[in-house]
């Protein structure tokens, strides 16, 4: 259904206004963590995804400013980011798709977290970016039709336009026009996320090779899209009756899920390190010990914890580091 559109053609259907209202922006947007991961595209020009995803937005995320200026200039948590670096590359790619020519911007950035650390500054650099154009342009824009125009930078961002658990639908359209975020719930008010970092350094493949490369030649891929199915609906369910037991145990079987496709690719994608797995094996040695703590990892070694508020203290006890609650 609908014809195969191209970016700048998709960006049409939904952008009118072309004029700059504001020559300077300055938005906040947080990042969310995959609860039911995105992994992997039906159609790469529009990053339209395989199967539907849901996500919990965080309180961290992005802080962009753009201002008009006479030349374009990136600056990435106060430094100034070059032209050839993949960074820049793909901010300027986005940006292009809403820009005249002559016209160009600075843009600041500063992020709560590691860069390409595995904690999805990606996703709230593109729905930042997403919000600073909508107020630059006084596009007036609805969050469901952001969310359409973040999904082309990166897209879980998608997810990022909204707060509590989010969906991103998969859609059936070719032209994307039916693949959007919307919000699910806001329950769940005891639930944490918490953070541990095994390692802070640039991951060795970016989530979108990754992806190609496992839909291309990973043995366990054909069955990716049914365990989401199943995974997703009973997600829904436990968000629903606030089952937390439900909730990490599917979180973190989607995750291993996820995972386990990557590592059966080829080659194969490890975004593990052996400090990964033991922290793994720490999580579920402290649930046999009868404290409920899940993990869901990204493409990245490191984890992100799920547990309830009141077991905080507990957990802490039983980890070695100061925890970071997202
Ligand atoms: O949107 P991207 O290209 O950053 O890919 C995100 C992929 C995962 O973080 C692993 C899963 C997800 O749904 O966020």
């Amino acid at each position: 259904m609908g014809c195969e559109l191209n970016k700048k053609e998709f960006v049409q259907n939904i952008v009118q206004a072309k004029d700059i209202v504001q020559d300077e922006v300055s938005v906040f947007s947080p990042t969310n963590i995959a609860l039911i991961k995105y992994w992997g595209k039906r159609n790469d020009e529009l990053n339209l995804p395989v199967t539907s995803s849901l996500s919990i937005t965080l309180n961290i995320g992005t802080q962009t400013k753009i201002v008009l200026a006479d030349s374009d200039r990136l600056f990435l948590n106060g430094s100034e980011v070059c032209e050839d670096e993949l960074f820049y590359k793909r901010t300027f790619s986005f940006l292009n798709l809403f820009r005249s020519p002559h016209t160009f911007f600075q843009v600041h950035t500063k992020n709560d977290m590691p860069t390409s650390a595995g904690i999805a500054s990606s996703a709230s650099g593109f729905s930042a970016l997403t919000l600073a154009l909508n107020e630059l342009y006084g596009w007036n824009l609805s969050r469901r039709e952001l969310s359409m125009l973040a999904r082309l930078g990166s897209g879980s961002s998608s997810r990022s336009l909204f707060s509590g658990f989010v969906e991103w639908y998969r859609g059936d359209r070719d032209d994307g026009l039916d693949s959007f975020a919307q919000a699910f719930s806001d329950n769940f008010t005891n639930l944490s996320v918490g953070l541990w970092i095994v390692d802070a350094g640039k991951k060795p493949i970016s989530s979108r090779d990754a992806m190609k490369q496992t839909m291309q030649s990973s043995t366990l891929y054909k069955a990716w899209p049914e365990v989401v199915d199943k995974d997703l609906a009973e997600l829904k369910k436990a968000i629903g009756a606030e089952d937390f037991t439900l909730l990490g145990s599917i979180s973190e079987r989607n995750s291993l899920a996820m995972h386990a496709t990557m590592l059966a690719s080829s080659p194969p994608i490890c975004y593990y390190l052996p400090e990964s797995i033991q922290a793994m094996q720490h999580i579920w040695n402290l649930r046999r010990s009868g404290l409920e703590v899940y993990f869901t990892m990204d493409a990245g070694p490191n984890l992100k914890l799920l547990f309830l508020k009141k077991d905080r203290q507990r957990l802490q006890q039983n980890l070695t580091f100061p925890l970071t609650t997202l």
